[in-house]
């Protein structure tokens, strides 16, 4: 057995833990990212690509956003269509200045693992049977597997981003955790095409066959979701069939001037909604999608990622900087206040937006009179500016809380 040690073992090398570990050198904290797969399969996930005024201050704070501020797009307005009528959230004047950036998770990603690269900070890729300990102690530990090797890597704290699937929330004894889920009784059919994108701006749409999403990721890269029922499976949509079906979903004069080409990713994510609560147990500290995971209508998967991140810097830092060791017991309570209020956002969206037939929230109530009441509800916050600052406050995000 090889022993490491480090400051702080960072499990998971994904955007939650490649943000972690550059803020965290930035400021002089030694720490060591341990990740299950090859960076190439980090890369090869395809996911969403918008981030909150926050987010991007945290990528220029962490020194890694030259291609964010050229190849990224400021996007002050979002659009909402409700069978076919449009409507644009200001979201740049409803929140006195601030934007969304659309930028793929991918390319943040490949940035993050470039600027670790260039730095030589330690990353154990194809890390397997990865393990922590004694995380109540002062003297936590994870253990590791990689290249043959038997390791040991000491450290003073563990940031747990390892996903939803990964093994850190299951550190956390299951009498002390708290677990909170709603799965949604349908998914997202996303395909990702090298067509020119349909409008400038994101158009989210509530259609009476189904909810649609209009995104991008370049001037020549589009990426568009339809909801589809849970029993579709992806090799039951060709390519010519979701053109079809979004365009009967989008804003006619959107359709009528929307450019189709062949997929080159298509694939059908569930919704879900999940929380676990508390967010850290000792020196363990779940962050991202290891702790919680939101519908992406409200485009907070990554967004919230970087509030935990944001979080657990300022308390790291409080400890090596100031010795204050008991700050670390406010990052569970911070973390979560910002979790709800974007899972709350994320669920809101998701029912007033999508269409749920027999299985909608209230499950005593006639579907028909629901979806004449989620009508009104999106109507209603559309047609006021009060209503409209509603979104944009939450879409932009809200301000990072500082440590008491
Ligand atoms: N040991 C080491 N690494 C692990 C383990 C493990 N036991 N289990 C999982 N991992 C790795 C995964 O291979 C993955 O690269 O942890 C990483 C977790 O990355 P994500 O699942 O992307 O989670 P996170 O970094 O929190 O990013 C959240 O990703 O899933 C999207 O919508 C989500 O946009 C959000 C973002
Ligand atoms: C995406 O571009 O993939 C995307 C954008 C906004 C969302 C979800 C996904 O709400």
């Amino acid at each position: 057995m090889k022993t490491l040690k480090t400051q702080v073992a960072i499990i998971g090398g994904g955007p939650s833990g490649l943000l972690l570990g550059q803020l965290l050198h930035k400021y002089g904290i030694d720490n060591v990212i341990l990740e299950r797969v090859t960076g190439d399969y980090v890369l090869g996930r395809i996911r969403a690509g918008i981030l909150e005024q926050g987010f991007a201050d945290l990528v220029r704070e962490a020194g890694v956003e030259q291609r964010m501020e050229t190849e990224g797009h400021v996007h002050e307005g979002v659009l909402f269509s409700v069978n076919g009528k449009e409507t644009r959230v200001d979201l740049k004047k409803l929140t006195g200045g601030d934007e969304v950036v659309c930028y793929g998770q991918v390319e943040i990603t490949q940035d993050l693992m470039e600027a670790r690269q260039a730095a030589n900070l330690p990353t154990y890729y194809e890390a397997s049977n990865v393990q922590p300990h004694d995380v109540k102690s002062d003297a936590p530990y994870v253990t590791f597997t990689q290249g043959g090797e038997e390791y040991r890597l000491e450290c003073d704290y563990i940031a747990g981003c390892d996903g939803f699937h990964g093994v850190s929330r299951q550190t956390i004894p299951a009498d002390v955790r708290q677990e909170f889920e709603r799965v949604y009784p349908f998914g997202w059919l996303g395909l990702l095409a090298d067509v020119p994108p349909c409008s400038e701006e994101l158009i989210y749409a509530k259609h009476e066959r189904g909810f649609a999403l209009a995104s991008q990721r370049s001037p020549t890269r589009s990426r568009y979701y339809i909801q589809v029922p849970l029993t579709d499976k992806v090799e039951d949509w060709s390519d010519e069939a979701f053109w079809e079906e979004l365009k009967l979903r989008l804003p006619p004069d959107v359709a009528a001037n929307m450019q189709t080409g062949p997929s080159i990713e298509k694939s059908i994510a569930p919704l879900r909604s999940f929380v676990c609560e508390p967010m850290q147990y000792g020196n363990l500290f779940l962050v991202g999608d290891a702790a919680h995971i939101v519908p992406p209508t409200g485009a907070k998967g990554l967004n919230l990622a970087a509030g935990d991140v944001a979080t657990l810097l300022k308390v790291l830092r409080r400890v090596y900087e100031q010795g204050d060791k008991e700050c670390i017991n406010q990052y569970s309570e911070i973390a979560l206040r910002r979790v709800w209020n974007a899972e709350r956002f994320s669920w809101w969206m998701t029912s007033m937006l999508h269409e749920f037939g027999d299985e909608g929230n209230d499950s005593a109530m006639d579907p028909q009179m629901r979806d004449r009441f989620m009508t009104s509800e999106v109507n209603y916050f559309l047609s006021s500016e009060n209503g409209r600052r509603v979104i944009a406050e939450q879409y932009v995000g809200l301000p990072y809380e500082d440590l008491a």
